[in-house]
């Protein structure tokens, strides 16, 4: 696996295995890589011949008071994982290199309305600094395949809006969230959780396990569902952002006739936030 830092080594790359017929998929991520990002480039893998993955802390998708000075930067551990996992090329720009004309005034993707909601509004500015920083990469890589996360799932549902409204030609494949073994979504910011917040993290998931369930044995008082859960979640030490049941494909607020749904939650332990959610398909229960 070869890692290039510069655009121009990116696309003399890429083009050099697109002449050899090869199908290009790409796994656009911000390092301290972990199982769930091996999952997307094994993916990958399977459904291309080709795979780039990137690895870029996006200044522009930061908010001023979050983590970007602090997020965990592995790469030599990064390019061993990519290596295992089955990746051809690493792509590892500088900020310079993402950004030569720096940040400001810069020419920007706006995600569309569905970004303004869940995340988008406790991370205002985020999810656009997401469809720029991603729309670059597809530009630079041209792939014809891309694989995000579930865990993200609002990235993953603005992304698809992205190319969809946009016409970009490439096939978004949406890969399922991997968990520790007591339930908790991998996530590079599980890193910053102390050994106790992480006994208490795994909660996330419980909770919305459990609104399946009850939701899949008839509980149909969704506001009052959520009131109930939001209410332990708090009890239990979690600030949370938000809990919510919506469509799954809009993101629009749910209600009891929908039967595609997604439950998502977004909560702070300290000062890490985490986010999870669980696509609940209720076609033929009831
Ligand atoms: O999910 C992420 O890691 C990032 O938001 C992404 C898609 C790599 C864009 O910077």
């Amino acid at each position: 696996m070869n890692t290039v830092k510069t655009v121009r080594e990116l696309r003399a790359a890429v083009a050099r295995a697109r002449s050899e017929g090869k199908q290009i998929g790409l796994v656009p991520t911000m390092g301290n890589l972990h199982s769930g990002h091996a999952a997307l480039v094994t993916t990958a893998a399977q459904q291309a011949d080709f795979v780039v993955a990137s690895i870029f802390v996006n200044p522009l998708q930061f908010g001023a008071n979050e983590d970007l000075d602090t997020y965990p930067r592995t790469l030599a551990a990064d390019q061993e994982t990519l290596l295992q996992a089955g990746c051809n090329l690493l792509f590892a720009p500088s900020d310079e290199e993402m950004y030569p004309n720096g940040m400001t005034g810069l020419t920007r993707v706006t995600a569309a309305q569905l970004s303004n909601e869940l995340c988008g509004s406790r991370r205002p500015g985020h999810f656009d600094g997401v469809t720029t920083v991603v729309s670059k990469l597809f530009n630079m890589v041209q792939p014809d395949l891309a694989i995000f996360g579930q865990k993200d799932y609002q990235q993953l549902a603005v992304i698809r809006a992205m190319v969809n409204d946009l016409n970009i030609p490439v096939q978004i494949i949406g890969e399922p969230t991997v968990r520790a073994e007591d339930g908790l979504a991998l996530s590079s910011r599980n890193g910053y959780l102390s050994d106790e917040q992480r006994q208490m993290a795994p909660s996330l998931y419980r909770h919305l396990n459990e609104i399946v369930q009850a939701i899949k044995a008839g509980a149909r008082d969704y506001p009052e569902l959520i009131r109930h859960h939001l209410a332990l979640i708090e009890s239990e030490g979690f600030r949370p952002d938000y809990l919510e049941i919506r469509q799954a494909q809009t993101l629009l607020p749910a209600t009891i006739d929908d039967r595609d749904v997604v439950i998502l939650v977004a909560a702070f332990l300290g000062s890490t936030r985490l986010i999870d959610n669980i696509h609940l398909n209720l076609e033929g229960s009831f």
